[in-house]
């Protein structure tokens, strides 16, 4: 039976990668993908969910969701982390064939789960902002959540936006605050092991055929990532931190985690955006949380390619 899922994005070049992962992937219903402001502006990012599904024109053609502007206070990046440009894709400038009216992400979300009792995982691979909105909207919708499986956050290394803060975090720390306070059963994904997956040029040699729209949409938005990376960080390869996090959900054996409770700080001067772990001895609070904290790097990144491979057409095994 495949895994009803909501992918929740703000793409995001990673994004993207793990949206062409889970459309194609057989043991993935995606129900739903919802846009959210971040690596770019929520207007953009809507636009981007829209060009991404009709470029790869999946098996299956999944509700989507607009993001909406942040409240006021939330410190969306002007243009996200800069990573992937002012567009969010590298200047991949796909088409849009017609701008649907779309439904407010928090709202399809609440739907989709409403409709769908405990039977959904709600992949969060942006800033929490989106499910914050719509566990305010219907209070007890994080008890009908199957599972919240959260890409971001950081434990034990340094954040990837401010010296103690993680980019998904950092831009609606009130929302992953209300989010890691909820009931909903959670899964964190932290940098602590999406940092340790690099892609390398040699995907490039296993990518889909360029004839395949898979093939193509990874061929128009992967080379501005390896630019930003090597520009921005001096590396020879990209994380794909939010395709790390679905593989988290697709193949939970190949991670190990571990219970913790986690918060968020929301006001620190230095600190706003840090995931705080109570990691003492005897933690004086709750567990709230499963948290990765390793995984089988090079049976992950099989796991990927496959993964693209089988969105091509070309079936990868696993
Ligand atoms: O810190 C990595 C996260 O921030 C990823 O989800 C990336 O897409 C950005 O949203
Ligand atoms: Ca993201």
């Amino acid at each position: 039976m495949a895994r009803k899922v909501i992918l929740d994005v703000d793409p995001g070049v990673d994004d993207a990668v793990a949206l062409c992962f889970a459309l194609f992937n057989p043991g993935l219903d995606v129900v739903a993908v919802t846009a959210v402001g971040g690596n770019c502006s929520p207007i953009q990012a809507t636009r981007n969910v829209q060009a991404i599904v009709e470029a790869l024109d999946p098996p299956r053609f999944p509700r989507l969701g607009a993001a909406s502007d942040p409240e006021p206070d939330v410190g969306l990046p002007p243009e996200g982390r800069g990573l992937y440009g002012p567009d969010g894709l590298g200047g991949a400038d796909l088409p849009v064939a017609e701008r649907q009216h779309l439904m407010p992400s928090e709202k399809v979300i609440c739907d989709q789960v409403r409709a769908n009792p405990d039977a959904i995982t709600i992949v969060a691979l942006g800033p929490l902002t989106n499910i914050a909105r719509a566990f305010q909207r219907d209070p007890e919708l994080p008890s009908l959540v199957g599972r919240v499986v959260i890409a971001g956050g950081c434990v034990a290394v340094s954040g990837n936006c401010s010296p103690t803060a993680e980019f998904n975090i950092f831009c609606d720390p009130g929302a992953a605050r209300t989010v890691f306070r909820s009931a909903s059963t959670k899964t964190l994904v932290p940098l602590d092991v999406t940092n340790r997956v690099t892609l390398d040029f040699d995907i490039f040699n296993r990518l889909p055929d360029e004839t395949t729209r898979a093939g193509s949409f990874l061929r128009k938005i992967l080379p501005s990532a390896f630019r930003g990376y090597r520009q921005r960080f001096g590396m020879e390869g990209i994380h794909v931190h939010d395709t790390v996090a679905l593989m988290a959900v697709c193949y939970p054996e190949l991670f190990a985690a571990n219970e913790m409770a986690g918060d968020v700080e929301t006001m620190g001067e230095l600190t706003t955006g840090m995931t705080v772990f109570d990691r003492r001895r005897i933690p004086v609070r709750r567990f709230n949380m499963e948290v990765a904290m390793n995984l089988e790097k090079e049976a992950v990144i099989e796991k990927i390619v496959r993964g693209l491979q089988r969105a091509g057409g070309r079936e990868g095994e696993g």
